[in-house]
């Protein structure tokens, strides 16, 4: 094999692997959007926002702003820990949340 195709080879499977981090991100958000026992009120994200209710204007917010927002609903409204910023779990609900958000007119 020649240079050329190994470093082909490579990208492709760089390729394929960012794919797979990704889609399942978006099965992780909505697994912990829809989980009732991240805190300790037996509540879920999907409780008060069923099928997205009341987010359809997260579009309003910037993904730091809205990172809050999911952390304030965690801690208020479900009654879980906060979550780092910049953990995949966090990354994984705002990519649920903002599949919610609505066309801006
Ligand atoms: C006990 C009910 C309740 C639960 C559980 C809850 N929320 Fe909320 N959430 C609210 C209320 C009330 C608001 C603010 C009023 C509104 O805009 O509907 C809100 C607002 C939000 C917003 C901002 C929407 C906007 O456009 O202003 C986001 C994003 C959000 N919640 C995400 C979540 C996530 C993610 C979870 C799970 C971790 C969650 N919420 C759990 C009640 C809840």
């Amino acid at each position: 094999m020649n240079k050329t195709l190994i470093a082909l080879g490579i990208l492709i499977m760089t390729g394929l692997q960012a794919q797979a981090i990704e889609a399942p991100s978006l099965s992780l958000g909505k697994t912990l959007f829809e989980s009732a026992v991240l805190g300790s009120k037996g509540k879920s994200c999907a409780s008060c926002h069923p099928q997205g209710k009341g987010l359809g204007m997260v579009g309003d917010f910037n993904d730091v702003e809205l990172k809050d927002i999911i952390n304030a609903c965690l801690r208020d409204a479900i009654g879980a820990e906060l979550i780092s910023t910049d953990s995949q779990e966090m990354n994984a609900m705002l990519a649920y949340v903002r599949t919610f958000q609505k066309a801006k007119q």
